[in-house]
């Protein structure tokens, strides 16, 4: 009995412990059903920081549609190639390949691939004067 006690607590520290990192970002969100892609985030009084946990070795993209549509969106790629973080700001005016847009006001924070997910941090300013890019409301 008392080895399960024991087991018992390392398992609850360790839930503790990615509840702790949870903690930083307020909100959080599945974005599939599945389960495979995870969104984090949270506001100050400036910007708006991301965290996507993805379980791909592939490419991340996230888009931030006015209206649920893919035209108008605001549209983040990033990936992860040779232990190196990219990430670009597209938009997209149809449904057709995102145009790369001129003022890239996304910046990445972090980035990494762990063999089975990919995980990239990234923050813009809330309001920015490219009319290409949506306004975000902490609301
Ligand atoms: C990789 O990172 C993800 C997201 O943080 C995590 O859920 C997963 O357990 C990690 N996998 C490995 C093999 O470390």
């Amino acid at each position: 009995m008392a080895k399960l006690g024991l087991i018992t607590f390392t398992l609850v520290f360790a839930v503790s412990l990615r509840l702790g990192s949870a903690d930083v970002f307020p909100h959080h969100e599945a974005l599939d059903e599945a389960g495979k892609y995870h969104l984090y985030w949270k506001f100050d009084e400036e910007k708006i920081e991301l965290e996507a946990q993805v379980q791909t070795t592939g490419w991340v993209g996230l888009g931030l549609s006015p209206n649920g549509g893919m035209a108008g969106s605001d549209i983040v790629i990033g990936w992860v190639a040779d232990g190196t973080a990219h990430l670009t700001d597209r938009y997209a005016d149809g449904n057709a390949q995102p145009i790369v847009d001129e003022s890239q006001d996304w910046e990445l924070v972090s980035g990494y691939e762990n063999g089975t997910h990919t995980v990239l941090r990234f923050n813009r300013k809330l309001t920015t004067c490219d009319t290409k890019d949506r306004l975000i409301n902490n609301d």
